[in-house]
């Protein structure tokens, strides 16, 4: 599997696009990887959803940041994804993102900060470079879970889809933009519908690396490091992206996102 490693400040998308300048990004993700104070006890952290009965997860990392549950239950996503990936993927690899990350932070300033605000400033500095990891793979990890549900693919509506047709010709326009940009990520990274000066735009980020970081607003994204789909898809990455594009996408939070 990838391991983790510093960010690339030549991101494809970075080098093309430079910066959103002062657009400040507190999205979905803010209820997803965010900073409590203060720290609530452990069992009030991650109140389970009633409504969402699923397998007991991983216990909570103790420190300011928090490993949000599942939005659906681990088997939620079968066939396209299996519980044996979703139970890794969230119980080893975000949590040991929250968890490096709280590790990370103990005695510094950015144990006070939000999440989305470390990101952006340890971005800044190579010599973070490990903060800026822990905390880019843990709002990335918990953006990307709502990016999906059971059942989802299907086409967006309303002022996005409108979008979608302007910017991409249509939604089969974006899948192929999307699509190509996933598959072509080379190595670990994410692949990212993001606005950006008013119009959608399909970028790709490798390693933790994140549009956040540099203010832009991402709508969707997709994991594509190989413990993402490895279990289930092996090294057949475009398999895996068509069945998040066909059958996982959740295009409502996407819309949220649009705001
Ligand atoms: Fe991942």
């Amino acid at each position: 599997m990838n391991q983790e490693s510093r960010p690339t400040s030549a991101t494809t998308w970075l080098n093309r696009r430079g910066f959103l300048a002062g657009s400040a990004v507190l999205l979905g993700a803010n209820a997803m990887a965010q900073k409590t104070t203060p720290t609530p006890k452990p069992a009030e952290k991650i109140p389970p959803p009633a409504d969402k009965a699923q397998t007991p997860g991983p216990s909570a990392p103790t420190g300011p940041f928090v490993l949000a549950p599942l939005p659906w239950a681990e088997n939620a996503l079968e066939p396209h994804i299996s519980a044996k990936t979703i139970g890794f993927h969230y119980g080893k690899h975000h949590k040991g993102y929250v968890d490096k990350l709280n590790k990370s932070v103990e005695g510094k300033k950015f144990a006070e900060m939000k999440i989305e605000d470390v990101i952006v400033e340890t971005g800044k500095d190579p010599a973070m470079a490990s903060i800026f990891n822990s905390a880019a793979q843990a709002w990335n990890h918990a953006f990307y879970w709502k990016c999906m549900e059971p059942k989802g693919g299907d086409e967006p509506k309303g002022k996005l889809a409108d979008m979608l047709k302007a910017d991409f010709g249509g939604f089969d326009g974006f899948k192929k933009e999307f699509g190509d940009a996933a598959n072509g990520q080379f190595g670990s990274g994410w692949a990212w519908l993001i606005v950006e000066g008013g119009k959608l735009k399909v970028v790709k980020t490798g390693n933790a690396d994140t549009p956040i970081a540099r203010g832009a607003k991402p709508l969707l994204t997709c994991d594509v490091w190989e413990h993402a789909y490895y279990l289930d898809y092996q090294n057949k990455r475009a398999d895996y992206v068509t069945a998040f594009l066909d059958h996982l996408v959740n295009w409502e939070f996407a819309a949220e996102n649009l705001g």
